[in-house]
């Protein structure tokens, strides 16, 4: 089935068979093994991305359901196209605080991550970190880090905005690049 999606930016037009799962389209038909599988049972998490911004579980959704839609995957976080390493202010936070061990979890933490703070506002409380990544296992159990990681990262990218809209006030281009580190990147 003919399916048009923008993967990181890039939009592609895909010839597939209807039962193919969003994350074997990423992972086997496009290479983006950022995109872990932790189960087959929809509970770890790990293979979370964002659909038009909002956190999913591509193991569970159907790849030609999502025709038109955008895709975003960890390997598409950097707030600057140019420099597509750069870190994402979450990415860093998870770094900056151990928010990882082996890291298999790490993509689907930090996917889950933007998400509660595209929800709960760059202010949530740890509380309420612990409680949205219900959905997300880590099997080297590093929850404490991972909620801490969280909330920096929520918090660095309230700051990276308010930087970006006074660099814009000042015509300060920048600034203009941590303008796209939005939640729905
Ligand atoms: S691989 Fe998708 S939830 Fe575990
Ligand atoms: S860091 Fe190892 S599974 Fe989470």
């Amino acid at each position: 089935m003919a399916t048009t999606l923008t993967i990181n930016g890039a939009t592609t037009a895909h010839d597939l068979a209807p039962a193919t799962l969003l994350v074997e389209l990423l992972r086997d038909g496009l290479g983006l093994t950022g995109t872990h599988v932790g189960c087959d049972t929809s509970q770890c998490g790990a293979c979370n991305v964002l659909v038009d911004g909002v956190a999913v579980k591509a193991c569970t959704v159907l790849a030609v359901a999502l025709d038109g839609a955008r895709v975003t995957t960890i390997e598409g976080l950097s707030p600057d196209a140019a420099t597509p390493d750069a870190l994402h202010p979450m990415q860093a936070a998870f770094r900056e605080h151990h928010g990882l061990q082996c890291g298999f979890c790490t993509p689907g933490m930090v996917i889950a991550g933007l998400d509660i703070v595209r929800r709960h506002g760059a202010q949530v409380d740890e509380a309420t970190i612990a409680h949205e990544l219900e959905g997300n296992l880590c099997r080297c159990t590093g929850y404490r880090n991972i909620v801490t990681a969280i909330a920096a990262g929520s918090r660095a990218m309230a700051l990276g905005a308010q930087g970006a809209a006074l660099g814009a006030a000042h015509g300060d281009a920048s600034s203009g690049a941590m303008a796209r580190a939005r939640v729905d990147a």
